[in-house]
């Protein structure tokens, strides 16, 4: 080989790495936290965790004693449930899609509406509220102190404190919070394995950051600034609208939902009315509904079919395989 040809070789490598080196700096920003971040007010021990986790699956926790946390947030669905609005202790629907557990621990605010500060504030809402568990806390603390083995496990977890209406909240969370998205083809392929993903979802993240601008709202390792919008999802519901009525932007805007492991998460939206990932796609391509308080980060976004095939094929490479939950053994 002549001294040119290694050159125009060389060249030609560089060129097609070209790509690759181009997204580092992009890539970097979705890398998944080496830590989870627990709060100094309530500290992670794994015995904390470990109540947590029964208390999650803990029947006796509601009315009926025939609803759990998982009944609504079953790990199968990526901690959903598979219809568009969770069915409550009446057996009726609920106002909302369930949305997910996973990654509470960087969640923050709690609800669509983001209506609840924290984990451990957001666990008191579904015990007491009538229409999803309809136990009062005050019955739950008696329910649980009648279990001797319940009042051992407290009295070792919170010394002094024991079965109150916050310990119970606070091991709840503390559980949620070790709950985290599963490792996904995509984070192998951010890791370095450039074979871990398909050259689609490759495209699609380009795309994803770029031409459709999803990023503009579903940004970071979770997806999710962490704030509220109206993208023009066809619902009377005025979400985070309730809490600022003076603030046009907020009347029929929730919260941005992460995108880790998605796809086990159908049906999609704060009223599930969008079935699919590609349905998902038609919404923002023609752009949603128009409102004056719709965000003006949503615009048509002119995508060919192909193009919405990678931006799926992206969004797809966010799922892990599911993780093995084991279910609770509970005192009796
Ligand atoms: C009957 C179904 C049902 C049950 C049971 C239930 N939830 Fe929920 N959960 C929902 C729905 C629906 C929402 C959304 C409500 C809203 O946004 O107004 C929600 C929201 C949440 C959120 C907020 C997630 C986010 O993205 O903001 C967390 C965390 C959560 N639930 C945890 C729990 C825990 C812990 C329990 C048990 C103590 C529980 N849920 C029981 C249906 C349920
Ligand atoms: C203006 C901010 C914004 C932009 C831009 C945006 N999203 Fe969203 N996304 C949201 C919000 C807010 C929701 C929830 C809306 C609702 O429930 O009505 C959502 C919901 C979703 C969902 C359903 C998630 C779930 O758990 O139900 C998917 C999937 C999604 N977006 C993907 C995308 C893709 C792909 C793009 C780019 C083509 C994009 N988003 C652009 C804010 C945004």
């Amino acid at each position: 080989m002549t001294f040119r040809n290694a050159c125009g070789l060389l060249v030609l490598a560089l060129l097609a790495s070209l790509p690759a080196f181009a997204q580092a700096p992009l890539k970097e920003q979705y890398r998944r936290p080496a830590e989870i971040p627990f709060p100094a007010a309530n500290p992670y021990t794994p015995e904390k965790a470990a109540l947590g986790k029964a208390l999650f699956f803990e029947p006796r926790l509601s009315g009926a004693q025939n609803m759990t946390c998982a009944t609504c947030h079953n790990p199968s669905f990526g901690w959903e449930v598979p219809v568009k609005t969770a069915i409550g202790a009446k057996n009726e629907p609920l106002g909302r899609q369930a949305p997910t557990v996973l990654n509470v621990a960087w969640m923050e605010h709690f609800f669509w509406d983001g209506r609840a500060p924290n984990a451990e504030a957001q666990a008191k809402g579904p015990i007491e509220a009538d229409v999803e568990m309809n136990l009062p806390l005050a019955e739950a603390v008696k329910r649980l102190g009648a279990i001797p083995e319940y009042r051992t496990w407290f009295g070792r977890v919170f010394p002094g404190e024991g079965i109150t209406p916050d310990s119970i909240v606070k091991a709840i969370a503390t559980f949620e919070r070790t709950v985290v998205a599963s490792y996904s083809p995509f984070d192998a392929w951010i890791d370095g394995d450039e074979n871990a993903i398909p050259a689609a979802a490759k495209r699609g993240f380009e795309l994803f950051n770029s031409k459709a601008k999803c990023n503009a709202c579903h940004t970071g390792w979770n997806f999710t600034d962490n704030r509220f919008h109206n993208i023009g999802t066809p619902s009377d519901d005025i979400g985070r609208g309730k809490y600022e009525p003076q603030n046009v932007k907020a009347q029929g805007a929730f919260k941005t939902p992460s995108l880790r492991d998605i796809e086990q998460r159908a049906p999609y939206m704060h009223n599930g009315s969008v079935a699919t990932l590609v349905d998902v796609m038609v919404h923002y391509v023609t752009g949603g509904g128009d409102s004056p308080s719709k965000s003006p980060l949503m615009q048509p976004v002119p995508l060919n079919a192909d193009e919405v095939n990678d931006i799926v094929a992206f969004m797809r490479s966010l799922t892990g395989s599911k993780q093995v939950v084991t279910l609770p053994i509970l005192p009796n």
